[in-house]
């Protein structure tokens, strides 16, 4: 079944159209996606430290994972931090810097949160992370949709980090 993204997108957008809470609205997405999406196993959030390099375990919807901080450099999620780029893995059993949560995972996908820094640059404020127990279940819709949730959720994401 090919997921209609455009159509997804929208849904989650209206999300954001809420008052609420930042932590609040990034669990509903993390619920609606898991739910929406049949190869999304487990979605969730890495909020980055402000003053450290080190990931923490936000909002997700999925099995409790005991990977509740990364730093950066560690696993899939350290090392897209560290490059500030998506980080694609269709099978996680040829990976050799990587953190598992569960056997049942085959492929995994990362997506830095950017956000504008004062002096003009970008940094990294936190990530999506997807884990799909399919090999290579993402593609280049995922890509596309998960780069423009990445815009959508910055603000939020960026709201949750001490
Ligand atoms: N597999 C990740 C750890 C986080 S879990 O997927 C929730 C990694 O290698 O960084």
């Amino acid at each position: 079944m090919a997921i209609d993204f455009e159509l997804l997108y929208k849904e989650c957008e209206l999300i954001f159209k809420s008052k609420k809470e930042s932590a609040e609205q990034l669990q509903e997405l993390c619920d609606l996606l898991k739910k929406k999406v049949p190869y999304y196993n487990w979605f969730g959030f890495y909020i980055a430290e402000k003053n450290r390099p080190e990931l923490i375990l936000g909002p997700f919807a999925g099995e409790p994972t005991e990977h509740v901080r990364i730093p950066f450099g560690a696993g899939i999620c350290g090392q897209a931090a560290n490059t500030a780029k998506t980080f694609l893995v269709n099978d996680v059993s040829k990976s050799t810097n990587y953190l598992a949560c569960s056997i049942k995972v085959k492929s995994e996908i990362v997506v830095p949160v950017m956000i504008g820094t004062s002096g003009g640059g970008t940094e990294v404020a936190g990530e999506i992370d997807i884990d799909s127990h399919d090999k290579d279940a993402f593609n280049s819709a995922d890509e596309v949709f998960l780069n423009k949730l990445a815009l959508l959720v910055a603000q939020d994401v960026n709201a949750l980090r001490v």
